[in-house]
């Protein structure tokens, strides 16, 4: 894992970020670090602030004020595509797979026909053999067990799904991968695939992730650090290593 201590291994700071809509202030100057190769989970209460916080890393909206800094430059994505652009990577709850197409479709969906034009399209087979010969190296790479690249997705598990939403997420995010409840839809033995995935992502191949989630099971599990949200105020940031379920809870509700 990354040592806190060393800058070169600061990946992302989010200083000082605020957010309103109209007179709503969803987030009131929100500071913290993530590490290069180190999960970060972010958590708290319905509407303390997490997928809007998630959203402005991402592109999705703008803040009100303050910076995001990625290897130590500032960067503005006025758009998810910059974000992109940039290596990160968001998986939503609502994974946005298209059942009918098939796991390289998916994983390339969006990206496909700009990059080859009407010629590409007009050789779309041979295309698709490629895609899918790399979507399946990709995966393989990654360690992700899912089955044949030429599934479709209606005909995978809870558990397959967010495989290759994550799988998706890691070929093109190669800074940091955003995940917004990866668990939340799945029974006991696909949330420790996908929880096991995660560790092995970043042990293996030194990915960064900031996880939002309400599970704190979960948090505790894979968490290096957790950052505590509560009605749009940094709470807390904890390393795992030096708290306890017990006080995270009491940083979420208040009671600390
Ligand atoms: N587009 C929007 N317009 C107006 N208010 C919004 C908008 N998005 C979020 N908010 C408000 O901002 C606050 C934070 O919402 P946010 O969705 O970020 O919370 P959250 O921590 O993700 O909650 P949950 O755990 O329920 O998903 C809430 O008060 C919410 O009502
Ligand atoms: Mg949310």
């Amino acid at each position: 894992m990354a040592d806190s201590g060393d800058l070169t291994s600061l990946l992302l700071r989010v200083e000082a970020i605020t957010k309103n809509f109209g007179a709503v202030q969803a987030l009131k100057g929100i500071t913290f670090d993530v590490e290069r190769g180190e999960v970060v989970a972010l958590v708290g209460d319905n509407g303390a602030g997490k997928s809007t916080l998630v959203k402005i890393i991402s592109g999705v909206y703008q803040p009100t004020s303050g910076k995001i800094i990625l290897n130590g430059r500032e960067v503005h994505f006025p758009n998810p595509a910059a974000a992109h652009a940039a290596g990160v990577e968001t998986v939503y709850q609502h994974l946005a797979l298209i059942e009918e197409l098939d796991v390289a479709d998916n994983v390339y969906l969006g990206r496909e026909t700009t990059k080859y034009g009407v010629i590409g399209r007009m050789m779309g087979v041979l295309d698709r053999r490629q895609m899918r010969r790399a979507t399946a190296a990709a995966l393989e790479s990654l360690h992700i067990k899912i089955p044949a690249p030429t599934m479709p997705v209606r005909m995978m598990s809870g558990g397959q799904r967010q495989a290759v939403a994550i799988g998706r997420a890691m070929t093109w995010g190669r800074q940091l991968l955003i995940l917004d409840e990866p668990t939340a839809a799945l029974g006991v033995e696909e949330t420790e695939q996908v929880l096991a995935m995660i560790e092995r992502l970043r042990d293996e191949a030194g990915m960064t992730f900031l996880v939002i989630s309400h599970n704190m099971q979960d948090v505790y599990r894979i968490a290096d650090k957790i950052v505590v949200l509560r009605q749009g105020r940094h709470a807390a940031t904890l390393r795992k290593q030096e708290t306890t379920m017990e006080e995270i809870v009491a940083y979420i509700t208040g009671a600390k």
